[in-house]
């Protein structure tokens, strides 16, 4: 296998690209194909066999597209469909899950909140991650409806955009915690908000930076990391057309950028 292969990157929609930043910063010289499902966006209240099923057919054509390994970089794919891909596929898998670890150690109080989608929630991955950790401290488990598709710019014009954000929010505030891990990828675009609707007053925590970290180790383990002096290419393909997608990723990555159109 060639370190000049690509990395590729996948997601239901643009909030893996809170992981690819980060992907971006540490390994410059990556060539990176992102692939955005969007055609089935959201994921968090999709049935896991539908997010089984999409996961595969898009690691299938990342490796057709020679990729030396695949970064899920959503917590919903990867908390229902990692085991499954990495039975299939024997490239490098590395996914998302909540920093619950992180989340513990960085609260003074003890009391860590979760905020990811329905379907991560739900998972046998999640549960089994919490069992883990409930005796070190107060865990409170947030679902965040609609966030996703605030990020992804999908509301109607007159939606109202407070209050979606702040309905999750307040029964953490009643709980009183001074800490919040973003387990959805979607999520980290929505920070400054959430700073501001409390007060700037919580820890909050986002593992995109680590899951980058991870990918460089994976990488360097097994000899993959491309050393090239010039910087990497990036391509983007997506499961449906949407040239409102294509002006907010060409506005977060500050160049111009055309999403090609994913194989069915
Ligand atoms: N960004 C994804 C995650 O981390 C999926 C969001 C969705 O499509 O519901 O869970």
């Amino acid at each position: 296998m060639s370190s000049l292969k690509p990395i590729g990157i996948f997601d239901s929609g643009i909030g893996g690209l809170s992981v690819f930043s980060h992907i971006r910063k540490l390994l410059p010289a990556e060539n990176i194909i992102y692939v955005l499902d969007t055609k089935y966006l959201p994921y968090g209240s999709k049935e896991p066999e539908i997010i089984k099923t999409r996961s595969l057919h898009i690691t299938q054509f990342l490796l057709k597209h020679g990729v030396k390994s695949v970064v899920v970089a959503c917590n919903t794919a990867t908390a229902v469909s990692i085991s499954t891909l990495r039975e299939h596929y024997e490239i490098p898998i590395i996914g998302m899950e909540p920093g619950v670890k992180p989340g513990i150690e960085n609260s003074r109080n003890g009391k860590v909140a979760i905020l990811a989608t329905t379907g991560t929630l739900e998972s046998t991955k999640f549960k089994n991650l919490i069992r883990r950790y409930n005796n070190h401290a107060t865990i409170i488990i947030q679902p965040c409806h609609g966030w996703v598709e605030l990020v992804e710019n999908q509301h109607p014009d007159d939606f109202d955009r407070d209050s979606i954000l702040r309905a999750p929010l307040i029964p953490l505030l009643e709980h009183n915690v001074d800490t919040i891990v973003l387990g959805c990828t979607h999520y980290p675009f929505l920070r400054n908000e959430i700073e501001q609707l409390t007060e700037g007053g919580l820890q909050i925590i986002d593992t995109g930076e680590a899951v980058a970290r991870q990918l460089k180790r994976r990488m360097v383990a097994l000899d993959l990391l491309n050393t090239d002096q010039h910087a990497g290419t990036d391509q983007f393909w997506s499961s449906s057309r949407n040239p409102k997608t294509e002006r907010i990723i060409s506005h977060l990555l500050h160049k111009p950028c055309k999403i090609l159109q994913l194989p069915e």
